[in-house]
C-alpha cells in the first residue's frame, strides 16, 4: 500500500462510524527536516502541533541532528522512519540500502511542503549552493513542493552578511521563512536567531499549504470597530482596526469558503474573493449579519461593537453657540443588542449545526473574564486577546490569543501575526464544525 493511502485509510479510521456524511478533508502531506540545532529540541512539539492539525508527517534528519533530538522520539510521534542517511536507512541492524536509496526521491516527490526545522547556517548554505550530500538536502533538492524554514542560530551568525545573502536568494527562489524571534539564545547572546515557537511554524505552514478545507462553507465573519453617531459628523467609536476580521475573511476564501464580510469602521482593502457589506453602526451591523446569517455555515466574529450608544443622535451637527457660555454636554448612552448572544441563540432554537466564534478584547483578568464570556454568550469558541499588550490586540499586525472553549479549556497560543492566528483559528473551526456534523 502507497504511504498516500495508509494516510487517508488510517484518516478514514479516525472517523465515528455513522456520525458524518461530511467526508473530512484530506491529511495534507508534510515532511520535516530537521538540522543539527539544539532548537532541533522543539521539533516534536511540532510533529504534534501538526499532527493534531490532522496533517501526515515525515521526518528527515542530518546525521548531526540526531543528536539534538532522538530519531526513534519523532518515529514514535509519526509512525513512519525517520531518517537521516541516503545510504542505508538510520534503523539499527538495517542492510536495505536499496529502500533507502530511493527514499530521498519518493519522499520529495510525496511531500506537498517540506518544513525545515530548525534551519541552521550551514543548512541555509547548503540549500543555497544546491548541495544534495545528505538525505535532508537531497530531499529539499528534490521536491516540487514549496519549502518553509524556520531559522535558527546564533544572532551573529543571522546577522552575518552570508547568511544574509544566502536567504535573499533562497527567498527569491520561493522559499518561505517563519522567524527567527529574538531573545536569549542558547549560546548566551541575546538578539534574534531563536527558532519560532511550534505552533507559529505550524501556523505558518497552515498558510504555506493552502487547502480547500472550508469549501462548500459559507462563513460570515465581522471586523472593525462600530461607529455610533452623536450627530450629523461626530461619533463614538474605538481603536479596532479591523485587521484580525479582515485576516480571518482572507484565509477563509483562501480556503475554498464564500465568505462575506460585514465591515464597521476600517480603512482596509476588500481581501481577494470576499464579499463586503459595509456598516457603521452596532445596529446597522446587527442588521447586516442577520439579513446574511440564514445561509452562513460559520460565524466569527471580530467585530469591536460598541456597547452603548448615545441615545439621541442629533441630525444636525450640534453647535457650540447653542450651548450655555463654557458649558458641556452630557450623553446619555443606552445598550445596544448583544448580536453575538442573539446569533448563539437564533442558531440553537434553529437547530442548527453553524460553528460560531467569537473574540473577546480584555484588559485584565483575560481568562477567567472569557470562561465567563463564553458561558454567557454560548458560542463554540472563544478567542480572547489581552488588549493592554503594547504587541497585540488593537491596531498591530500581531496578535497573542488564547482560545477558550466552552468547557473552560485553554490553548494558549503565542505572539504570531494576525494572518496566523487566522489560519490557526479556522483550523481549530473546521475540527469543530467535524466534531458537530
Ligand atoms: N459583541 C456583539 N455585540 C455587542 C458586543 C459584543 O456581537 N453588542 C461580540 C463581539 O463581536 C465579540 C464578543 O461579542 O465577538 C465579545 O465582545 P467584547 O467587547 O469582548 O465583550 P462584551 O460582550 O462587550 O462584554 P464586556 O464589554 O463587558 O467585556
Amino acid at each position: 500500500m502507497t504511504q498516500d493511502r495508509q494516510d487517508r485509510q488510517s484518516q478514514d479510521q479516525r472517523q465515528s462510524p455513522g456520525r458524518s456524511s461530511r467526508k473530512r478533508a484530506e491529511p495534507r502531506r508534510i515532511v520535516v527536516a530537521v538540522s543539527a540545532g539544539i532548537a532541533a529540541y522543539k521539533v516534536p512539539e511540532l510533529v504534534r502541533e501538526l499532527t493534531r492539525a490532522g496533517h501526515a508527517v515525515r521526518c528527515v534528519l542530518t546525521p548531526r541532528a540526531t543528536h539534538f533530538v532522538s530519531p526513534l522520539v519523532l518515529e514514535t510521534l509519526t509512525g513512519h522512519p525517520a531518517s537521516s542517511s541516503l545510504f542505508g536507512t538510520a534503523t539499527p541492524g538495517s542492510s536495505d540500502t536499496t529502500a533507502a536509496e530511493i527514499d530521498h526521491i519518493a519522499l520529495a516527490d510525496w511531500a506537498e511542503l517540506v518544513i525545515v526545522a530548525p534551519a541552521t547556517a550551514d543548512l541555509l548554505a547548503r540549500m543555497t549552493a544546491g548541495m544534495a550530500d545528505d538525505l535532508v538536502t537531497a530531499v529539499l533538492l528534490a521536491t516540487r513542493a514549496p519549502v518553509l524554514v524556520a531559522p535558527a542560530m546564533n544572532v551573529n551568525m543571522w546577522e552575518h552578511p552570508a547568511t544574509r545573502a544566502n536567504l535573499e536568494t533562497l527567498r527569491a527562489r520561493g522559499v518561505r521563512t517563519v522567524g527567527p524571534d529574538a531573545g536569549e539564545l542558547a549560546c548566551g547572546w541575546e538578539g534574534q536567531g531563536r527558532m519560532s515557537e511550534p505552533v507559529a511554524i505550524a501556523a505558518a505552514a497552515s498558510l504555506a499549504l493552502g487547502s480547500d478545507s472550508l469549501s462548500g462553507e459559507v462563513v460570515l465573519v465581522t471586523a472593525g470597530g462600530t461607529r455610533e453617531p452623536i450627530d450629523a459628523v461626530r461619533s463614538l467609536t474605538n481603536r479596532s482596526s479591523g485587521r484580525m476580521g479582515f485576516a480571518v475573511a482572507a484565509e477563509a476564501a483562501r480556503r475554498g469558503a464564500t465568505v462575506v464580510l460585514v465591515a464597521g469602521a476600517t480603512a482596509l482593502p476588500t481581501p481577494p474573493g470576499v464579499r463586503r457589506v459595509d456598516v457603521g453602526s452596532a445596529l446597522e451591523m446587527r442588521d447586516a449579519v442577520l439579513a446574511e446569517l440564514p445561509d452562513a455555515t460559520l460565524v466569527v466574529k471580530a467585530a469591536a461593537v460598541a456597547d452603548f450608544r448615545p441615545a439621541n443622535p442629533q441630525d444636525r451637527k450640534i453647535k457650540k453657540e447653542s450651548l450655555a457660555e463654557g458649558g458641556g454636554i452630557q450623553l446619555e448612552l443606552v445598550p445596544n443588542p448583544d448580536i453575538l448572544a442573539e446569533v448563539c441563540r437564533l442558531t440553537k432554537e434553529q437547530g442548527s449545526h453553524r460553528v460560531i466564534v467569537g473574540f473577546a478584547a480584555e484588559s485584565h483578568d483575560v481568562i477567567e473574564s472569557a470562561r465567563r464570556k463564553i458561558a454567557r454568550k454560548g458560542c463554540h469558541l472563544l478567542v480572547a486577546n489581552d488588549v493592554s499588550r503594547s504587541d497585540a490586540g488593537f491596531d498591530v499586525d500581531t496578535n497573542a490569543v488564547h482560545f477558550v472553549s466552552p468547557d473552560g479549556e485553554v490553548e494558549d497560543l503565542p505572539l504570531l501575526s494576525k494572518d496566523e492566528v487566522a489560519a490557526h483559528l479556522l483550523d481549530r473551526v473546521a475540527k469543530i464544525r467535524d466534531g458537530l456534523r
